[in-house]
């Protein structure tokens, strides 16, 4: 789908009438007034000002726009794969309203001069407002020490090898990484020698064409429980504040205190792949569902929704990983980790509301709220008069059927091909401006710089 690009902003008053807002754990039958780039009054009712352009919402939902901390949009150096304009339209699409963008890219994302160039790069070029992170290696603990509270959204450390080798697992570096970090700690926890060690076997037993459904015995539970135990002992010793990605085990669950997360140093995540699949759809997607950690058993993904519920998990992501279908198609070994899942998150966990696993002020919380706070996001996250217009409107009696036609990630392919999910993204406002609306892109290139203010 060819993607329009138009920077002039078309509104300046947009008045949101008959809203159904899910904000602040209520649901509130609301109108809601925007003047510029913020929300000026949520009331009852409000008359249109002068001038002002009315959408008459007839009861849909509206939430805070998602707010993504985790994803790989592929730019700079892979953007064969996807890049910030692309991947960020997409992302607009499915009501992201705000990402926070990897580090595993090309040149990696290891110093505070590649930091600067990649927030050069995405200027003027990302339809959702954008954050970055610094990535920790085995040699730039003086570029994580040198780190200004703001300069990055925080510090991500793979502590188990994924795409791009970004390792980091010499103990003594782990170790300053925890002491030094000026800033919140995100880590991709599985354990590279238990996974190395199940690699072996399995190339044993089956030569090079390993069957995709042994990608959860080669990435073990065990691999991910040892190397979580780590990041939480870590944190704990040196007071740090941790943001253990994407946990795909229930014995994991066991890690985490389920207080607010006011109230919580380490906080934890869970990605929407992991809610929604579970090891038996190996045999029908293959390659489609290989990522890292491994989407594993039906009692994991229970137990991952059993601990949003009573509140251990923190926070709802994607890990939007994109990889072109030709390098999909490539046997176990070759076909690398990563699902495109911006466009289609907040659909999925509508899905689950629909099938009452979650409820729709729990997705609000976790998916909007949460990163606002754990990340102390300027006026972003909330549905809050004097805070800006990031806005999401969710019709639940129009149902979506994911197709090659509408997918707009670069990727071209969805893990959720022919899936029909029962509610539609009816329209996406970034900044005040409308950037979605009637299944299409205005082509509005809305995005803005995150700010962020959360200190060790
Ligand atoms: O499946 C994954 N893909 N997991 C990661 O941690 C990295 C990501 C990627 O960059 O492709």
């Amino acid at each position: 789908m060819q993607i329009p690009s138009r920077r002039k902003p078309l509104l300046s008053k947009l008045l949101l009438s008959n809203a159904r807002l899910v904000n602040e754990g209520e649901i509130l039958d609301v109108d809601v007034l925007i003047d510029g780039e913020r929300i000026a009054t949520i009331a009852a009712s409000i008359a249109a000002p002068k001038g002002a352009t009315v959408i008459d919402l007839a009861g849909k939902y509206l939430l805070p726009g998602m707010i993504d901390d985790q994803v790989h949009f592929r730019e700079p150096g892979m953007t064969h794969k996807g890049d910030l304009a692309t991947e960020s339209a997409a992302a607009a699409a499915g009501g992201i309203t705000s990402f926070m963008d990897m580090p595993n890219v090309s040149p990696q994302t290891t110093t505070r001069s590649a930091l600067r160039d990649k927030y050069g790069i995405a200027e003027n070029r990302c339809t959702a407002n954008y954050g970055f992170y610094l990535g920790a290696t085995n040699g730039n603990i003086e570029e994580v020490k040198a780190l200004r509270v703001g300069e990055a959204a925080g510090i991500k450390a793979f502590m188990g090898a994924s795409t791009g080798d970004m390792l980091v697992d010499n103990p003594e570096t782990l170790d300053k990484l925890f002491e030094h970090a000026p800033v919140i700690v995100l880590t991709h926890c599985e354990d590279s020698p238990t996974i190395w060690k199940n690699e072996a076997a399995a190339r044993k037993r089956f030569g090079d064409d390993v069957p995709f459904s042994e990608h959860p015995a080669i990435r073990s539970s065990e691999a991910c429980f040892k190397s979580s135990s780590l990041a939480v002992d870590l944190a704990r010793r040196h007071d740090a504040l941790l943001h253990i990605l994407h946990l795909t085990t229930a014995i994991e669950m066991g890690l985490f205190s389920n207080a607010h997360r006011s109230k919580k140093r380490i906080t934890a995540e869970v990605c929407v792949h992991h809610l929604w699949f579970d090891e038996s759809r190996y045999g029908e997607l293959g390659a489609r569902i290989k990522c890292n950690p491994a989407i594993k058993g039906k009692e994991d993904r229970e137990a991952l929704i059993a601990a949003l519920n009573d509140q251990r998990i923190d926070i709802i992501a994607t890990d939007h990983a994109p990889h072109t279908v030709s390098e999909k198609a490539e046997s176990y070994f070759k076909s690398p980790a990563g699902l495109p899942l911006v466009q289609h998150a907040l659909l999925t966990l509508f899905d689950l509301a629909f099938d009452e696993q979650i409820s729709i002020e729990l997705i609000v919380d976790r998916a909007c709220h949460a990163p606002a706070d754990i990340f102390a996001v300027a006026d972003r996250g909330y549905v809050r008069e004097g805070w800006y217009a990031d806005l999401v409107v969710i019709d639940p009696a129009r149902p979506y059927r994911v197709n090659a036609s509408n997918i707009l990630s670069k990727c071209q392919w969805s893990p959720f091909e022919g899936h029909e999910f029962k509610a539609s993204i009816d329209t996406t406002i970034i900044n005040g401006q409308v950037v979605y609306r009637d299944g299409a892109l205005t082509g509005v290139v809305a995005g803005q710089k995150l700010e962020f203010g959360r200190a060790r």
